[in-house]
């Protein structure tokens, strides 16, 4: 074994020869670290493996083994339930729930397979008292409070569990590394010794990653490309609706959420999330509309309010919550020019309401409705659903999975949808009235 230092950059994992103060590969600042990696030197012959090269045609496809997490949110994300040996990284905010879904699906977990959650953070105490408070009643799940990876190696070679839940990655250190927990060099070198395990012993893994807003943290971005799956944990910490997000899965798609809501006992599962966001929903009020935003394949609809009012004193003030602030502007700006609305004087708000975010276009025409509603004091009626992306000529666009969107309005009582004519002449819907619009003005015609 040979000793060798390398800077590292702690945003983006890159190797440098030298110190610099800004990383040439990422560009952040003051993010490069000096470590020492071990280089083994002069590999004897009989060291190297025979590699098995086969033909593709002769590899043999096992069937993935699913440990169910009785948890079908969860389940759904990870494509049918946890694979055997697989990786998996939850990552998400500090205080988001991590560690409490995690111990919720324990038990369930422990049905199928041993059980060992190794904390890094909380003490065996903390443990118990969050799962009396979500109410499990006598788990069975093996408990270790350690952050050295080697006692946790011998740990899992003792009690030979199914299943490790490693609370979190940056509190682990492995000796054989250097740098304090937490950085590239230890949570890379953490992760490839427990993927390791993973593999060779058949055991899965739920490894959790803090990462911030910025996603600038040493740790769970560069531990992508190495697990098998990486889940985000997403919402806003002061409210209670969390989604959990695949950004990777090499057992199942990519494109599936779960809805959770953040009780007193714990996570619960949000079975119908449209009718949970869409609870509470003024009636009767201007500055209310509903549209519906794709997650993936699940449609689920959202309740956007916008809050137009004259300004009081000096430059108008704009806030978008859930949504693009540019894109609002942009939007604001259309109603402006197309629609002949004076904004110039009058302070803007819009917010999605439940802590969810849209990043979609289609729901451009729902925000410019309840802008224009808020603005003229105009009721947007109760039952109708709006939907669209808009463009710079105050033409409204097409959007994609119009028929799944429109039968999910249905399914929810709505009669009427507000929707692009493009995506209209496609959709054979019964029981609800479609109204097609090719310009903004059309789509407020429609409403007034
Ligand atoms: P936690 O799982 O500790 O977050 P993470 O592991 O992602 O850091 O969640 C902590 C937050 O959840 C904390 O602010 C309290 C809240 N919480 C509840 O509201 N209800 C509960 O039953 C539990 C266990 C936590
Ligand atoms: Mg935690």
């Amino acid at each position: 074994m040979k000793q060798k230092t390398v800077f590292v950059c702690q945003n983006c994992g890159n190797e440098f020869g030298k110190w610099m103060g800004k990383c040439t590969a990422c560009g952040a600042w003051n993010t490069i670290v000096e470590e020492t990696v071990q280089i083994s030197v002069g590999k004897s012959k009989s060291a190297v493996r025979e590699p098995q090269v086969e033909r593709l045609h002769e590899v043999k496809i096992e069937a993935e083994d699913r440990i169910s997490t009785c948890s079908n949110e969860l389940d759904r994300v990870l494509g049918g339930g946890l694979v055997r040996g697989s990786m998996v990284l939850v990552g998400g905010e500090p205080g988001i729930g991590k560690s409490t879904l995690l111990l919720q699906i324990c038990t369930a977990l422990e049905k199928s397979a041993k059980v060992l959650y190794v904390t890094g953070e909380e003490s065996k105490q903390q443990i118990k008292l969050r799962a009396d408070r979500i109410g499990m009643d006598d788990p069975d799940v093996l408990l270790l409070a350690e952050t050295d990876i080697e006692v946790i190696l011998s740990a899992i070679e003792k009690e030979k569990p199914g299943v490790v839940i490693i609370d979190s990655v940056q509190t682990m250190l492995h000796s054989d590394y250097s740098g304090t927990p937490g950085s590239v060099g230890q949570v890379r070198g953490v992760t490839m010794e427990l993927m390791r395990v993973a593999k060779e012993k058949g055991i899965s893994f739920f490894l959790v990653g803090h990462v911030t807003k910025e996603g600038s943290i040493a740790g769970p971005r560069i531990l992508e490309h190495m697990v098998d799956a990486v889940l985000y944990f997403e919402g806003e910490r002061h409210q209670s609706y969390r989604i959990l997000r695949a950004v990777k899965n090499r057992y199942g798609s990519t494109n599936e959420i779960g809805v959770f809501e953040m009780k007193d006992n714990g996570l619960q599962e949000v079975e119908n999330p449209s009718l949970t966001m869409l609870s509470g929903r003024p009636e009767g009020v201007s500055g209310s509309a509903v549209t519906c935003m794709m997650e993936g394949t699940r449609p689920l609809l959202a309740e956007i309010q916008a809050l137009v009012s004259t300004t009081g004193f000096g430059i108008p003030r704009r806030m978008a919550n859930g949504m693009d602030y540019n894109r609002v502007n942009l939007i604001i700006a259309v109603l402006e020019k197309r629609l002949g609305l004076s904004m110039q004087n009058q302070d803007s708000y819009v917010n999605i309401v439940g802590g969810i975010r849209i990043d979609e276009t289609a729901a451009d025409l729902a925000v410019a409705c309840a802008v224009a509603s808020s603005s003229k004091n105009l009721v947007i009626p109760s039952d109708t659903v709006i939907l669209g992306e808009i463009g710079l000529t105050g033409e409204v666009r097409g959007i994609s999975q119009a028929e799944r969107r429109v039968s999910e309005i249905k399914n929810l009582g709505f009669t009427r949808c507000i929707l692009p004519a493009t995506n209209a002449k496609d959709i054979k819907a019964t029981g609800i009235t479609l109204v097609p619009v090719k310009t903004v003005k059309e789509a407020m015609d429609a409403l007034a």
